[in-house]
């Protein structure tokens, strides 16, 4: 039986459960381990974590990576990358994770392939930073490595977001910046596997909010996507190259992709309209390595 790693940082976690359950529907058999406890002994070429002799593993999904500095967060992308060059598929691929965590790189790549996006600007340059926050007219800004919401920010363009700019960027030595796009109060999450939409939902924020986040007490509801919002999730998702994905629009005058995450949860969808993306997910992965 194919023996399928799930790095996980909560066991009981929703998404984490609903994949062991998925695996096992196709016939696999669910190990989780977490990445927090992860040891690569470079002679032997052992990788461990949690007593799970991680070589051993015919692939590994990533349901997340763990909360991490700067030093553990690249030891756990260098260990997948490992991992992945020892044959074991990996999903999402280490490099789509990377790149899909990265607002500012992904940002650039969905500008590079044709993707309506926010105007964005990253900018370690106060100078430049309060111009942009000038011509934006106020800015929302949010840590780069940022998730669930946390640290996202609207900044007036007045002497308040200015010292607030001033503060961020001493703090983090850069900032990055974006136009806020007026909105009818939600957001829409498009979920992607294997580049076809397996679901959607509308994210709304509770009153007096904007940040329409689950995690930041937003509520979800079933959506019906157009054809351009299916567009821009398939082509937001082929752009960091992740097998799966969820993909935040905002409709505007226009919609547009604000962010992808590359390790997103699973609970809202299921819970809005009863589907459950880590079926798809543990479906594709069984196709694959069994080809
Ligand atoms: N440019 C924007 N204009 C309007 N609302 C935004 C904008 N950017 C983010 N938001 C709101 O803030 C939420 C969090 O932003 P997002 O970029 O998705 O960061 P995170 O990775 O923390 O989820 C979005 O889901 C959306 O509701
Ligand atoms: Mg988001």
């Amino acid at each position: 039986m194919k023996k399928i790693g799930i790095a996980v940082t909560d066991p009981s976690d929703w998404t984490a459960a609903a994949l062991r359950n998925a695996i096992k529907h196709f016939g696999m058999e669910p190990v989780s381990f977490r990445l927090s406890r992860a040891t690569s002994n470079i002679a032997s070429g052992k990788m461990h974590a949690d007593n799970i002799d991680l070589t051993s593993l015919d692939a590994v999904i990533v349901r997340d990576m763990g909360p991490a500095t700067r030093g553990d967060a690249a030891f756990r992308f260098d260990l997948l990358c490992h991992l992945e060059e020892l044959g074991i598929r990996v999903i999402n691929p280490p490099e789509s994770i990377a790149k899909a965590a990265n607002k500012h790189a992904s940002s650039f790549l969905f500008q590079k392939n044709g993707i309506l996006t926010p105007r964005t600007v990253a900018t370690s340059d106060p100078d430049e930073a309060l111009s942009v926050l000038s011509s934006f007219g106020g800015a929302v800004v949010k840590p780069v490595f940022g998730y669930k919401g946390i640290g996202v920010e609207r900044l007036k363009n007045d002497g308040s977001g200015a010292r607030r700019l001033k503060e961020l960027l001493d703090k983090d030595g850069m900032v990055y910046l974006q136009e806020f796009i007026p909105n009818p109060g939600r957001d829409i999450r498009v979920f992607v596997v294997d580049n076809k939409i397996a679901g959607s939902i509308y994210r709304i924020a509770p009153a007096g909010g904007w940040i329409n986040n689950l995690s930041q007490g937003g509520f979800s509801k079933p959506c019906l996507l157009t054809e351009e919002q299916k567009s821009l999730g398939l082509k937001a998702s082929e752009a960091i190259g992740t097998v799966y994905a969820g993909v935040d629009i905002i409709e505007g005058d226009r919609d547009y992709v604000i962010e992808i995450n590359g390790t997103p949860s699973g609970k809202g969808i299921f819970e809005a309209c009863g589907v459950d993306v880590t079926r798809d997910i543990a479906e594709y992965l069984c196709r694959s390595i069994n080809r």
